[in-house]
């Protein structure tokens, strides 16, 4: 299936947005907000969706405005980032079910319009090269949505990473197995240790990137990732390459950055998010 050729606001912009907000459902609107916008120009649009807490405000926000018939989805498409390796199949926890319980069952989004990696498999490398691929189908991804791990991954893309990877079969680090020990009861043996993730070379190629973090945890991998030089170390510092990346945050989230006081003026400079 081939998408039509049409863009959607192509803005350039000279730097990666820094965005404070006050709390994670003031972000979640304002990112639901840039959404609707989205699909009201472009109803096919692609939408790029992330697991993980850090969207949950978004993905309430967005069923909210959609209840209320500001938006529909019913001619668009969404991709996941990742999903892991090794549950059962229709697991709770697998990235699929959490996509369809947390927004894509709540829209108007066709279920066949929903792809995600395919980890049933005994080729796991030809479905990540499969998913690449419906991606590339699909015309791209017009919105990413992104977390952070507290190491400074997106999607799965941990630490050591190639910055030009394509769509791969990972392994997740022990960090991240604990952080994400908390939807398996707490139990680290349940946490799957391999994924299949979008590459950063993917992730990069979305053309507008939205990354949402918040809480003392993530301080560290904010500073990384808006001021630190770029490195495989950090896998998120890619994005500082990315012509279009926001970066939204509350206060906690934006404690590690030197230059706070720059990013409200330039926000504050602007009537409304990326104004155009
Ligand atoms: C989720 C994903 C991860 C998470 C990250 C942050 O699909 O790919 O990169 O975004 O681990 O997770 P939370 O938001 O739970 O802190």
């Amino acid at each position: 299936m081939r998408r039509r050729e049409e863009s959607y606001r192509e803005v350039a912009v000279d730097a990666m947005e820094i965005i404070i907000q006050p709390d994670p459902e003031h972000a979640g609107d304002l990112v639901a907000q840039e959404i609707v916008r989205l699909f009201t120009e472009k109803p096919t649009a692609v939408l790029g969706l992330a697991t993980g807490s850090s969207p949950l405000p978004i993905y309430r926000a967005l069923r909210r405005r959609f209840e209320a018939g500001e938006v529909s989805f019913a001619h668009g498409m969404a991709f996941t980032l990742d999903e892991y390796v090794g549950l059962p199949y229709g697991h709770p926890e697998s990235y699929r079910a959490v996509i369809r319980r947390e927004i894509a069952d709540h829209l108007d989004l066709p279920p066949e319009s929903l792809t995600t990696p395919q980890p049933h498999t005994d080729d796991l490398d030809g479905a990540a090269a499969a998913y690449d691929q419906a991606i590339r189908d699909a015309g791209g991804v017009d919105f990413q949505i992104l977390g952070i791990g507290e190491n400074g991954h997106i999607g799965f893309n941990e630490p050591g990473v190639s910055l030009g990877s394509r769509t791969h079969v990972g392994t997740l680090t022990p960090s991240t197995r604990e952080a994400n020990a908390r939807f398996f009861e707490g139990d680290l043996d349940q946490v799957p240790t391999q994924c299949i993730t979008q590459g950063l070379g993917t992730i990069m190629e979305a053309r507008q990137i939205v990354l949402v973090a918040t809480g003392p945890r993530k301080a560290e991998a904010i500073a990384q990732l808006v001021e630190g030089g770029v490195s495989q170390k950090w896998p998120a510092t890619i994005l500082q390459h990315h012509p279009r990346t926001t970066v939204i945050v509350d206060e906690e989230a934006a404690a590690g950055l030197e230059l706070l006081d720059h990013y409200r003026a330039s926000y504050g400079a602007v009537p409304t998010w990326r104004a155009t």
